[in-house]
Parts: C-alpha cells; structure tokens; sequence
C-alpha cells in the first residue's frame, strides 16, 4: 500500500487559533483526522509528522519510510535550501499544499523553493487543499488496490 507522509512546518500546531481569517478555524488535529479518513477511502496509509524546527522535518524526512509525500512547509517553503535539498537528497515525489494562496500575500512569500521540485502546489483552498493532494496521489501512484 503506497504510505503517504504529511509533513508540516512551522506555526502549523496553532492553526485553528492562527490567524484564522488566513487558515481557518480547524485545527490541526482535526485537519489530520480528515485527511486520515480520505486516506483510508483512497487505499492509502498515511503518517503525519510536524514540526517547529527545519532540522527535525529534514531528519523526518531522511527515515525515507515513506513513498510520496505532502508538504506543507509554512514560512520555510520562501527560505529553506536544506529543505529543499532534504526533499531532493531522498527522492520522493511530492505535492506542495499551502491553506493560503501565498501568490497573492506579501511580496517575501513570492519567493518559493519547492515549487519546481513538486509534483503540483495546491494553495488557497484551505483544509480542503490536503485531500485534494491525496486524492493526487492516489491517482498518480494507486491506493489499496495498486
Ligand atoms: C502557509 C503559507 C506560508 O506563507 C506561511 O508562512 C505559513 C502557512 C499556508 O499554509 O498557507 O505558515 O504555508
């Protein structure tokens, strides 16, 4: 079964509380139990790692127990070359997922290091934007059934 990481960045634990005019009222537990619910109707396993510290996310990501992934990198998708470089060393497809539509924000957020290296950014459709990857994913790669 393919075996999806959801990897999360900086500042994402508050989201619910966050900004929530920006990235919305659901937390990030409740935000994981809907994209573990449409894993397990895609046929996919799915684990979910966040994380304040750009080092543990490039750790995480160096177990490479996983076959695609889903990041959402927050404020070190406009700054970090190791993430990049993290995301390019282990070699595993990737969709980019952003709650906000970074595009259309402060000019600093223009700037992004994993656009090109992703299989496709999702941004701007909140939560939503999660399963919306998955359900890549799954057509990219199978669920239970490839
Ligand atoms: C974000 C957008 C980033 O610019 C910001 O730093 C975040 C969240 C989003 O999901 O919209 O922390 O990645």
């Amino acid at each position: 079964m393919t075996m999806v990481l959801v990897l999360q960045g900086p500042n994402l634990n508050l989201v619910g509380s966050r900004e929530p005019e920006i990235y919305g009222h659901e937390s990030l537990d409740e935000i994981h139990a809907g994209i573990a619910a449409r894993a397990a109707e895609l046929g996919l396993q799915v684990s979910f790692f966040q994380s304040n510290h750009e080092g543990a996310l490039i750790d995480r990501l160096h177990q490479r127990d996983f076959d695609a992934a889903i990041v959402n990198a927050a404020g070190l998708t406009h700054t970090s070359v190791s993430l990049r470089d993290a995301l390019l060393a282990v070699a595993r497809p990737f969709v980019e997922v952003h709650l906000s539509d970074p595009s259309t924000r402060e000019t600093f957020r223009h700037v992004n290091f994993l656009h090109d290296i992703a299989l496709e950014s999702i941004v701007g459709q909140g939560a939503r934007g999660y399963n919306l990857a998955l359900e890549s994913i799954a057509t990219r790669f199978g669920g239970a059934d490839a």
